[in-house]
């Protein structure tokens, strides 16, 4: 039974604040979970409350939503069975009241989600990918590696916001990370051959100015070629293009030129002959149905298609998608929709109707390492939390590494299979 509820602001990795939660139960066990946050976040995600205080961290410290886990939501779920995970979700989202969560604020309630749900699992003695996943959660998924980073992640001058290495030939999951961080050290030996920065954008990919689209493509065609790798069977590529960030009344103002929906998709019918592209995410904006059902139809069957800012890990605009044949699959972000329960009801309505589902990272993250076994536990097959370098990032890839050897011989590895619709 849940004894008692806390909170507290912590620091994420952009150095903002954020809602840290602890859960104690009667038996004496404690959790603790950690809300991320987004940069270049969706208009229909719920709210993430902060203060708007300027005297303190430029507005943005979250007092109020400490305040409502600790003075509201923890005194309501006093006294429930911490494995009522539904009942609980399900009572703070009432106690909200609003549609967007906007009264006590998403990362209020999605701490004490996270945390409800981790003090669980320790109470009763389950690693959490097997508590939320059953006994045959055993899928390790793909790491989404973003290995150079340009939109509103980077200081520069790049459109497109993610340029991802995906090792999808590898026979085991560590062996697939080790593909990637050796083909992120050949880029970055790469990247200073060519006189071009190394510094890093906000997870952890090395951020140079650099002309657009398809030199960055270039660039990791090369750099998997130089690590000893063969692109497209061994590593492939993905892109988050964030698209919303550069649409501006029905224009998108991308890499120097305004182009309509269709101009821009056909751009990425160009990438995707060009280039072993597996997965294309939020390549429209946000509100675009229109042309998201046009570009689904002209790569749907050969690439994924990703709905992020698009589908806010929404159950509702994850259907309206599914009606109109949008996209092909879906990220799934915690903070988005604001708890474990929803988020879990979204993966599931994706899966059952033929969409794959990403597990994902924010740009501002922290130790948290949630979505790990997240990822596993809903067997999605892949996942996508950055770069394999800075702490905040590879907290979630190590987290990955421990939860293969806990599985042991009973580890697989999605590899290819978690993408079903690439013949490159
Ligand atoms: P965000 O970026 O966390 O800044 O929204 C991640 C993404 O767009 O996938
Ligand atoms: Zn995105």
């Amino acid at each position: 039974l849940i004894e008692a509820v806390g909170a507290r602001e912590i620091l994420d990795s952009r150095g903002n604040p954020t809602v840290e939660v602890e859960v104690l139960l009667d038996d004496g066990v404690v959790a603790r979970a950690a809300v991320p946050s987004g940069a270049s976040t969706g208009a229909f995600e719920a709210y993430e409350l902060r203060d708007g205080d300027k005297n303190r961290y430029g507005g943005k410290g979250v007092e109020k939503a400490v305040d409502a886990v600790i003075d509201v939501l923890g005194p309501a779920i006093e006294g429930f069975d911490a494995t009522d995970q539904r009942l609980i979700d399900a009572e703070m989202i009432a106690l909200d009241g609003t549609e967007n969560k906007k009264k006590l604020g998403a990362n209020a309630i999605l701490g004490v989600s996270l945390a409800v749900a981790k003090a669980s699992a320790d109470s009763l003695n389950l690693p959490l990918f097997r508590y939320l996943g059953g006994p045959n959660a055993h899928t390790l998924p793909v790491p989404m590696l973003n290995v150079i980073n340009g939109g509103a992640h980077a200081d520069t001058s790049v459109d497109i916001q993610e340029f991802m290495i995906l090792p999808i030939g590898a026979e085991t999951f560590s062996e697939g990370l080790r593909w990637g961080v050796e083909t992120y050290h050949a880029l970055k030996a790469l990247l200073h051959s060519k006189g071009l920065s190394t510094g890093l954008g906000d997870e952890g990919g090395f951020a140079p100015d650099l002309s657009g689209g398809r030199a960055a493509l270039d660039l990791l065609v090369e750099a998997i070629t130089s690590a000893g790798f063969t692109p497209g069977k061994d590593i492939a590529l993905g892109l988050d293009v964030a698209s919303t960030e550069f649409f501006d009344k029905g224009v998108y103002n991308f890499e120097k030129q305004q182009l309509s929906a269709a101009q821009l998709t056909d751009y990425f019918v160009g990438l995707v002959s060009d280039y072993p592209l597996v997965t294309i995410e939020d390549p429209l904006a946000e509100d675009d149905w229109e042309g998201y059902a046009h570009l689904t139809e002209q790569l749907g069957s050969r690439v994924q298609i990703v709905g992020d800012d698009l589908f806010v890990t929404n159950p509702k605009r994850l259907q309206q998608g599914i009606d109109q044949k949008v996209a092909n699959s879906i990220l799934v972000k915690v903070n988005q929709i604001g708890t474990l329960t929803e988020t879990l009801d979204a993966v599931a309505l994706a899966q059952r109707s033929g969409y794959t589902a990403i597990l994902s990272h924010r740009s501002g993250e922290t130790e948290d390492t949630t979505i790990a076994d997240l990822a596993v536990a809903t067997d999605a097959g892949q996942i996508k939390t950055g770069a394999p370098a800075r702490s905040d990032r590879v907290a979630k890839y190590n987290q990955l590494l421990r939860i293969e050897e806990e599985l042991g011989d009973a580890a697989v590895y999605a590899g290819r299979s978690a993408f079903p619709r690439f013949q490159g």
